[in-house]
């Protein structure tokens, strides 16, 4: 039995309570504190919790609690101070997406971290399903070849009405629109499975929202010659739940992938990986690994367990660290700056 870390969740909306339902199933995890200001804590706190401190100032937490670890699902722009006291209490650290609201402290928020030898680790999900993974090692396999185009989109239903502004996420000072709450995964995909843009531009579009775009396109230019195109749309009510698509176009074939499954268009066989000349498809099912407990998706079970996992097994490379965090928050600014340049939301 390994050593029961005590956790902590600072904010907990919609993810604070999607992952302390999923963390609180994995046997050496124990959820001792969590914090929240909303007055929906206060009301509750001692009736509902009763194994579980509530607080509704995170310092406190930490103060009162002393957790090894803790899990940030607060608005984004509250990231980088609570992570900064999570460093002064040296208490390993899963954040949401997307990380910090500003590159520089993305950047050194990450070295700190590291220098402590404390586990950081970002949010960014799709690092964690089953067919990404896949097509991540497919194209280190170079099944089709050298990547010279790419296509990566996010549709969701967050924002179907005219939005104000007054909540967090029609900010983006707060951390909201769909730059943040969408593109960011987007990106990380990128990143993720092609590497970091040299060059990107941008246009942003507002359909419903007052302060904030609603749709993003951008394009991606490599030094190596790769070049390709963002698409997403937080308004579209064509899709139920948040849905990533990739499209990867190389010299010997080309991939189509959502979370669910992936088509792989090969120009010759390829026994040695099972696929044959033209089109082969995969489902989730076909690639999947059991996770023990399943909240929205095994990729939300995978990527807390390997958190612990890095807690508990020192030296472990966290698979989507403050760095990987650093890289997407780096394209996010370089977004920003082009949309201040060529065009407003
Ligand atoms: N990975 C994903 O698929 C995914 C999906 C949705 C949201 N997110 C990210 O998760 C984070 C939270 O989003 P959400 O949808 O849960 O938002 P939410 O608004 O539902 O929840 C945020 C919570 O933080 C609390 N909070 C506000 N200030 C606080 C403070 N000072 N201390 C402690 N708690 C505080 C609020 O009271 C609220 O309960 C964001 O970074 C968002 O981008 C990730």
């Amino acid at each position: 039995m390994k050593k029961e870390v005590k956790t902590g969740i600072i904010g907990a909306g919609r993810m604070g309570i999607t992952h302390y339902s999923i963390i609180n199933s994995h046997p050496e995890i124990k959820i001792s504190s969590i914090a929240d200001p909303s007055r929906h804590y206060a009301e509750y706190d001692e009736e509902v919790f009763t194994l579980v401190k509530t607080f509704k100032d995170y310092h406190e937490l930490f103060k009162k609690d002393r957790p090894d670890a803790v899990l940030v699902c607060t608005p984004p722009d509250l990231h980088n101070d609570i992570l900064k006291t999570s460093l002064d209490h040296k208490a390993h650290v899963f954040v949401e997406k997307p990380y910090t609201t500003d590159p520089n402290q993305a950047v050194q928020l990450a070295q700190l971290f590291e220098d402590e030898g404390l586990v950081n680790q970002v949010g960014y999900v799709n690092r964690f399903n089953d067919i990404f993974k896949e097509v991540s090692s497919l194209l280190k396999k170079n099944v089709i070849g050298r990547a010279y185009s790419l296509k990566s989109e996010m549709f969701s239903c967050t924002i179907v009405e005219p939005d104000d502004g007054s909540g967090w996420r029609g900010s983006r000072e707060k951390g909201g629109g769909a730059v943040y709450e969408m593109a960011a995964h987007a990106i990380d995909l990128v990143n993720y499975l092609v590497g970091k843009p040299d060059k990107v531009s941008i246009k942003l579009n507002s359909i419903y929202s007052k302060k904030v775009e609603d749709a993003v396109s951008s394009t991606f230019v490599y030094k190596n010659g790769c070049s390709g195109t963002i698409y997403v749309n937080w308004s579209d009510t064509a899709y139920r739940k948040p849905t990533n698509k990739i499209e990867l176009f190389g010299t010997k074939g080309k991939i189509l992938a959502d979370q669910h499954s992936y088509k792989i268009y090969c120009n010759q066989d390829e026994p040695g990986h099972g696929f044959r000349k033209g089109w082969n498809t995969r489902y989730i099912t076909d690639v999947f690994q059991n996770v023990p407990f399943y909240v929205r998706g095994n990729e939300f079970t995978r990527q807390l367990y390997h958190f612990v996992d890095c807690i508990q097994t020192s030296g472990t490379k966290n698979l989507c660290s403050f760095r990987d965090g650093a890289d997407a928050q780096e394209v996010i600014h370089r977004i920003f700056k082009d949309n201040e340049i060529n065009g407003k939301a």
